[in-house]
This record gives C-alpha cells, sequence and structure tokens, in this order.
C-alpha cells in the first residue's frame, strides 16, 4: 500500500518533537524522586553514566532505524529485516514497543491528570503560604478521591488523542517550538527562589557527592531503566519521529542536543526540589508524590506565587502531553498504514481502550491500593516496573543488536553519516558496551548473579 508520509518540516522540528517526547515527567516528576528514593548521589551518577554508554547511543541507533525504514515500527523492522536477509519475525520487537507505549500511558495519563488537577489549584490560590504538612495532607487527599483522578485522567487523555487524530504537523510543532524554551525559563526562576530560600547546599551534597559505596544493583536497575524512559528509547516512539526525518539531518548531532536538554532539566529540577525539601524537613524518600508536597511549598511562600506555579504546572502539563503523544503514535502509525481505519478512528479506539487500564491505576493510589499484582507491587508500580526496568531495556537490547549485527554495515554508515572515528565510537558501544551492561542488568534482575 502506497500511503502519503508526512516529515517534520526541518531539523528544528524533529528536534523539538523529539525532545518534546523525551522531556516530560520522567524528568520532572519520576527523576527527582528515584533520586531521593534510590540513595541519592548514587543514583544520579549511575544514571548520567547510562544516558552517556547506554542512551545516547542507542537513540541514534533507533532514529536510523526508524529513518531508513520510513515506516512503522512494526512494518519497518520487518522491511529492514527482509533487507537484511534477517527473519521478518524481527517485526515482532515494533509490536512489543507498540504495547509498551500503552502501557506505559496508562499511568503516564494518571499522573498527567494530577498536574491538570495541581493547575486548577494553582490558579485558585490554594498554595498560599501553606506549610509543608498542610502540602502533604492535600496531596494525600487527592490520591484518596478516586473520582477527581479519574476525572482528570479522562481530561489528559482526551487532549492527547485529540492531538495524535489530528497528525504531527498541525499545532503541536508549533506549539513545541515555544513551550519547550518557556519550561526552561520557568525552571530557572524556580531554581533562583530555591536558592535563596531552601537548602541548596544540602541538595547538590544530596545529588553529587561522589560516594561510590552507595550505589546498590538496585540503584543501577533502576537508573538503567530510567535512561530509557527518560530519552524514550526502546518502544519505537524515536523511531517512529525519525520516519518522518528528512535524509540530511546529521542523526549524531540532534541526538546528542536531546539528551543534553533532556538530562539537564532533569537534574535542574532536582536542585530546585531537594532544596526545599532539605530546607523544609521534608523527606527525599517520598516516592511519586515528591515534586506534588514539595513545590507547592515554594510557590505558596514566593512573591507572583500563585502565577508562577500556575505556568509552572501548565509547562509541566505541556511537556507530558507531548511525551504522552509519542507514547502513541508508534500504534496508530501502525494502524493507518496497514488498515483503512482513519488517524481519527484509531486514536479514539486506542484512547479508549488506554483509559480503561488507566482506571486501574487510579484506583491503585486508593481503594485498590492494597491489590497486589507480583512482588508485592500494586498496579501502578507493576506497570511502571514491568516498563521502565524490564521492556523499554529489552526493546532497546534487541534494537542494537539488530542493527549491529543483522543490517548491512554500509546502510548503517550511510544513515549515521559519521565520520571513521564517529562510526568506531557508535560501534563499540552499540554492539558491545550497551548490549552487555543491559544483560548485565537483566542477569542481575532474574537473580542469575548475585
Ligand atoms: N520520555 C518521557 C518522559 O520522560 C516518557 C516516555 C517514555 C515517552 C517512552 C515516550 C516513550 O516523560
Amino acid at each position: 500500500m502506497t500511503h502519503h508520509r508526512s516529515t517534520w518540516r526541518n531539523r528544528w522540528t524533529f528536534m523539538l518533537a523529539t525532545a518534546g517526547s523525551a522531556i516530560g515527567l520522567g524528568n520532572i516528576w519520576k527523576l527527582p524522586y528515584m533520586i531521593g528514593v534510590n540513595g541519592g548521589s548514587a543514583f544520579v551518577l549511575v544514571f548520567i553514566a547510562c544516558i552517556l554508554i547506554v542512551g545516547i547511543p542507542l537513540m541514534m541507533t533507533e532514529i536510523l532505524l526508524g529513518r531508513r525504514a520510513q515506516k512503522n515500527p512494526f512494518n519497518g523492522i520487518e522491511a529492514l529485516a527482509i533487507e537484511a536477509k534477517a527473519s521478518p519475525y524481527w517485526k515482532l520487537l515494533g509490536g512489543m514497543g507498540m504495547l509498551t507505549g500503552l502501557l506505559i500511558l496508562s499511568f503516564y495519563s494518571v499522573i498527567g491528570g494530577w498536574v491538570l488537577y495541581f493547575i486548577t489549584e494553582a490558579i485558585k490560590g490554594s498554595f498560599v503560604d501553606i506549610k509543608a504538612a498542610e502540602s502533604t495532607a492535600n496531596f494525600n487527599d487527592l490520591l484518596a478521591s478516586p473520582l477527581t483522578l479519574l476525572f482528570w485522567h479522562t481530561v489528559f487523555m482526551c487532549l492527547t488523542m485529540g492531538v495524535v487524530a489530528r497528525g504531527v504537523n498541525s499545532g503541536l510543532e508549533k506549539a513545541n517550538n515555544i513551550l519547550i524554551p518557556a519550561l526552561f525559563f520557568i525552571l530557572l526562576i524556580l531554581l533562583g527562589y530555591s536558592m535563596s530560600v531552601g537548602d541548596m547546599q544540602a541538595a547538590y551534597h544530596f545529588m553529587f557527592s561522589l560516594d561510590f559505596s552507595k550505589i546498590t544493583p538496585v540503584a543501577v536497575l533502576s537508573a538503567l531503566g530510567h535512561a530509557f524512559f527518560s530519552l524514550s528509547l526502546g518502544m519505537g516512539s524515536v523511531m517512529v519521529y525519525g520516519s518522518y526525518l528528512q535524509r540530511h539531518v546529521s542523526i549524531a548531532r540532534t541526538t546528542i542536543y536531546i539528551a543534553l536538554a533532556d538530562t539537564m532539566l532533569g537534574l535542574l529540577v532536582g536542585l530546585a526540589i531537594y532544596a526545599l525539601v532539605f530546607a523544609n524537613n521534608l523527606a527525599p524518600n517520598a516516592g511519586p508524590g515528591l515534586i506534588f508536597q514539595t513545590l507547592p511549598i515554594a510557590f505558596g511562600n514566593m512573591p507572583w506565587g500563585s502565577l508562577i506555579a500556575t505556568l509552572f504546572f501548565m509547562l509541566v502539563a505541556f511537556a507530558a502531553w507531548t511525551s504522552a503523544i509519542s507514547l502513541v503514535e508508534p500504534t496508530v502509525a501502525w494502524i493507518v498504514e496497514n488498515t483503512k481505519i482513519s488517524r481519527k478512528v484509531s486514536a479514539v479506539a486506542l484512547g479508549l481502550a488506554v483509559w480503561l487500564l488507566g482506571i486501574t491505576v487510579v484506583l491503585s493510589f486508593n481503594d485498590w491500593q492494597h491489590v497486589k499484582i507480583v512482588f508485592g507491587l500494586n498496579i501502578f508500580e507493576t506497570l511502571d516496573k514491568l516498563t521502565s526496568t524490564i521492556l523499554l531495556p529489552l526493546g532497546g537490547l534487541l534494537m542494537a543488536l539488530f542493527a549491529g549485527y543483522f543490517m548491512k554495515r554500509d546502510h548503517v554508515q550511510d544513515e549515521l553519516n559519521l565520520d571513521n572515528r564517529g562510526f568506531k565510537l557508535w560501534r563499540i558501544t552499540n554492539n558491545y558496551i550497551s548490549p552487555i551492561a543491559i544483560i548485565a542488568v537483566f542477569l542481575y534482575l532474574f537473580g542469575l548473579v548475585k
């Protein structure tokens, strides 16, 4: 079937869209609380190492797969496998990625809903002069109310599917251009505030003191998983965005910019938050509620606080929105490119399925809190751990092996278009270092090595 495929208008729009996919709740909500849960600096160090050693080369791999295939991940990998004379069943890798994206979206949308709720709270002025204990209580009240969570989860899903139904070119590209830089700007204001009233020294020490003795296997496992999550790797989002990328754009350079922006943003939010955590004697290991309990305190006590809070949560919502879209785009592209079903209908149908699964996530914060799926994890925790620590790294591993050992070297080099040294560096990391790192982590996870 021939099909008209859209392309990005230029390198910038691709970069911003991919950055829009990468920058999201992973940076602002998840990274800060994971740092706290996993012992601070040890986690940060391993996380940065994972971004550099595994994340960057793998992002290049994923873009190159997409651009060469010019198709959705499922048919794309199939086509590349046929071109490489490998088994067409490699397409299952694309299928796994599509499923992973939908699983992630089911909880991503619920958390996105928290952010929307916080926009309304900020507008109402609920944070004015708020104290730490009240802020924590407010957040716990939200979690205890399934109907409120459900309402905002529904709004978030509608927003996401609304854009997906329209396709890649309209609106989103333009919005990205303004909103991602705006997010950085507001973050700097927040950081400035945290520096003046928070305990920046303690935050810095907590996040960056080099204490190798604190590195635990669990921290390594979570850091690797989060490197994938944060850069949107291992499930085909970046691949499908790469498939809309024009041929002359340098993959390596674009990747490095995106990875840097993504990592910096997460670490800056972390600093701003931990300075407040320590100044207010809050617990750094509060878990998923961390930013929703700490940031209102900061906003509530600064001049123009309600306005800045409103802007901040709006930008976070926007960042979450652009990521959420990229979680469904692989599946929508697959449906549209293989069936007569329209983009609109497929977006609505997928949205409904993910929304239903999201309801179980909503309940896992209250009525079903004690329903454990595996290893004592509730539904939200199971979906989160399953996708971040298993499915994304597994997808990434298989993509690396496919590009490294099955595709023709010339074809790969053709896409990457690097000089000799650059290509060698990519090959060593893609073919040896990343696979070994991921496999080592898996062996540990399954208890095969202690
Ligand atoms: N990278 C996004 C974030 O950090 C989440 C995401 C993961 C998006 C995987 C797409 C694919 O919030």
